[in-house]
């Protein structure tokens, strides 16, 4: 199998896909799943979704396709999401809110553990089950948890200083929904979600595609 960091941001992004397809799926173990299926589900073509799989070893039979159950396995293995991740949320506005509120996080893997904010009226609130605390407590509270990933929903200008309090507590991967580049050690993941960046892709897209009809 190929080292991870070596595989291109867009083939994971790509994986995701495949394996969010697998997972709606009502399949028995014996069905099988083509490239050709896969391709259609996710918009691109049976090669890339071959090419794709081919960089973590040989998944299913020529003429067959994969056994879906066992490909959704190997999947989850190459994402990661075949174990459970020990998560927390900083900030609990908007963002952080529909986070906890949003319940299927713990179907795929992420055991929200902790949530923080620094506005007294918000602290010691209740959202979605989580209990709101103090982000003084971030870090101390980060490492008594052993939290491997943040979720970071602050104010841009506080998003730096409340990604090293994570760091320092521990924490191994931050998604950061602050509109900022975060400045961290090498060994820290980031993945940032940006909506606005996706909007703009989507017009540009919209643009190409009228341009060319
Ligand atoms: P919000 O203002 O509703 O919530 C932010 C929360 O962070 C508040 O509860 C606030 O008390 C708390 N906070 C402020 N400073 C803090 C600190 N030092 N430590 C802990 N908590 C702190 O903001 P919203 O709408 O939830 O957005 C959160 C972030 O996500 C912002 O940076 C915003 O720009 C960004 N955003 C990102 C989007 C995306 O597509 N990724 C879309 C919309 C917003």
């Amino acid at each position: 199998m190929t080292s991870r960091e070596r595989v291109p941001q867009p083939t994971v992004k790509r994986l995701s896909l495949y394996l969010r397809d697998l997972e709606g799926r009502n399949d028995s173990p014996r069905d099988t799943v083509s490239s050709r299926d896969l391709a259609e589900a996710i918009g691109v073509t049976d090669a890339q979704v071959r090419k794709d799989l081919a960089v973590f070893g040989q998944f299913g039979q020529p003429g067959i396709g994969y056994r879906a159950i066992d490909l959704r396995q190997a999947l989850r293995k190459i994402l990661g999401t075949d174990r459970r991740w020990r998560t927390v949320v900083a900030g609990a506005g908007n963002i952080g809110r529909a986070v906890l509120n949003y319940g299927r996080l713990e179907g795929k893997g992420f055991d929200i553990l902790a949530a923080f904010d620094s506005d007294p009226q918000v602290i010691g609130t209740t959202i979605g089950a989580h209990r709101i605390h103090s982000v003084t407590e971030l870090e101390e509270t980060c490492r008594t948890l052993s939290a491997e990933v943040g979720m970071l929903a602050v104010p841009a200008s506080a998003a730096q200083s409340v990604a090293e309090q994570l760091v320092r507590g521990g924490v191994c991967g931050i998604l950061n929904f602050a509109p900022v580049h975060l400045s961290l050690p090498p060994h820290i993941a980031i993945t940032s979600v940006d909506l606005t960046v996706s909007l703009e892709q989507l017009v540009f897209r919209i643009a190409a595609n009228q341009g060319s009809g």
